[in-house]
């Protein structure tokens, strides 16, 4: 069935009126063929009585004179034709039509109406019985009557067609009310709809609600909230890019005090070598976060319908990770364990999962003191597989918490990064539907757990 509102409300109420109608114009046309068959039959049977009326007994034998009123009574613009007959029971005909259909129950007098059919025409009939008494002698004579269908089918159609016509106007009347109601009523959706049109890309105000109809303010308002978020988001990007941009600069400008800084010592060794090397570190700061920025940009860009085609195993990729960072470790003189199941096999992108673990193992390490514990472990049940990086480092307050999974934000300054770590994991967690916690260690209660979770294969 078509798409379009007003045709389908068109419908609802259509065929409900169109059974409406077939149910009472089929009574109403019962009803009229009951009366147009009740008068028919009536002057039928009262023609039948006035020629009944008529026979009598002379010398012994019954004869009848039919008399003009008894035909006249059928007398109407439609040309019916009249048929009788008027029979006595020992088979004597004495009037009418010789082969009229006659039907009579025997031992049955009541008026007996039929349908039958005479010289090609279909009739109506009665058949009505008379008695005749004479010296002891019974009689029973049969009058029949019958006539062509013509005034009754007449009135038949002067009763109803009157009521089918209203009828046909009524719905009619309605489809008509209803298409200019629809019209009507549908200005405000369409006003909302060139609202929405005429709006400029960043023009995040909510749509007006207030004229609204109820059913419709719903459906308005959560357009409204829907935008309410995007203008969050284009908030949260804006503040983003300014973000970065402005992470970007402090290398970018340390580099050009370098620059100059190796400009002006060109031929002083070692001075130059030194400015090189920091030059050097400046650029690998810059390499770092422009990598950090795409990562995240591509973590945003997942979808889990992508990465549902590939299934990896999250103890494998802990493991690379723990290899990886083996060395930074030690430097850092942390004891870095690991405590993963054989196999934990989940739906997933390697890359950023590897990202991931890479993120929160390399947090753990460079954040606990020296001669601190970190330990990678990766856990599953029937339903869930779960990775928990626990450090006994410094932890993370609990207001600061929240926050730590926002882009750029560092709780403490003392120490490098870009602040992008978490961020980076909160997106790659999310487009992979798990859910990841931050909390504490019960013994001792110092430092920091990082628990993800997501569904076991
Ligand atoms: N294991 C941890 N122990 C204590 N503090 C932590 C730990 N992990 C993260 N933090 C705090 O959370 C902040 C945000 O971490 P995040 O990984 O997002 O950024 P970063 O480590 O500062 O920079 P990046 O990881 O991009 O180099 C860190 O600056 C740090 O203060
Ligand atoms: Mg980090």
């Amino acid at each position: 069935m078509t798409n379009s509102l007003r045709v389908r409300l068109l419908w609802w109420l259509l065929v409900p009126l169109a059974i409406y109608v077939f149910v009472t114009g089929k009574a109403a046309y019962d009803n009229a063929r009951h009366t147009a068959d009740l008068v028919q039959e009536n002057i039928l049977l009262a023609s039948a009585r006035m020629i009944a009326g008529e026979v009598e007994w002379s010398d012994g034998r019954l004869l009848v004179d039919v008399p003009p009123a008894a035909l006249e009574v059928f007398a109407s613009p439609y040309g019916d034709q009249v048929f009788y007959n008027v029979s006595v029971d020992d088979g004597r005909l004495l009037a009418g039509v010789p082969d009229f259909p006659t039907r009579q129950t025997p031992g049955h007098d009541a008026p007996n109406y039929y349908d039958a059919d005479l010289h090609g025409n279909a009739i109506r009939a009665v058949g009505f019985v008379r008695q005749m008494y004479d010296n002891g002698a019974i009689r029973r004579v049969l009058v029949s009557v019958g006539k062509t269908q013509a005034s009754r089918d007449a009135m038949l159609r002067e009763i109803w067609r009157p009521q089918l016509v209203r009828m046909i106007e009524m719905v009619l009347l309605a489809v008509a009310l209803a298409c200019i109601g629809l019209t009507f009523e549908l200005r405000p959706l369409l006003k909302v709809k060139e609202e929405v049109m005429d709006r400029d890309p960043m023009q995040l105000e909510p749509l007006r609600v207030e004229r609204l109809h109820t059913e419709l303010r719903p459906i308005v308002e959560a357009i409204n909230q829907c935008i309410a978020r995007l203008g969050l988001q284009v908030a949260a990007q804006r503040r983003f890019i300014a973000d970065a941009a402005h992470q970007l600069r402090t290398p970018l400008t340390l580099l050009e005090t370098q620059l100059q800084f190796a400009r002006q010592h060109r031929d002083m060794e070692p001075t130059l070598s030194e400015a090189l090397a920091a030059m050097q570190r400046s650029n690998r700061s810059m390499v770092g976060l422009t990598n950090k920025l795409l990562l995240l940009a591509q973590a945003e860009a997942a979808d889990y319908t992508q990465l549902a085609k590939q299934k990896v195993d999250l103890a494998a990729i802990a493991q690379d990770v723990i290899e990886d960072l083996a060395m930074f470790a030690q430097k850092r003189d942390i004891d870095l364990g690991a405590e993963l199941v054989e196999s934990a096999t989940i739906i997933g992108h390697e890359g950023l999962l590897s990202a991931l673990v890479h993120n929160i193992t390399e947090n753990a390490i460079r954040y606990t003191q020296p001669g601190g514990h970190v330990t990678v472990a990766v856990t599953r049940d029937a339903q869930r597989v779960t990775l928990t990086v626990t450090d006994d480092g410094p932890g993370i307050p609990a207001e600061a918490r929240s926050r730590v999974f926002e882009p750029f934000y560092r709780a403490s300054a003392d120490t490098e990064g870009t602040g992008l770590g978490l961020a980076i994991a909160k997106e790659i967690v999310h487009a992979h539907r798990g859910e990841i916690a931050l909390g504490t260690r019960e013994q001792p209660a110092r430092g920091l757990v990082v628990a993800v979770g997501f569904a076991a294969l």
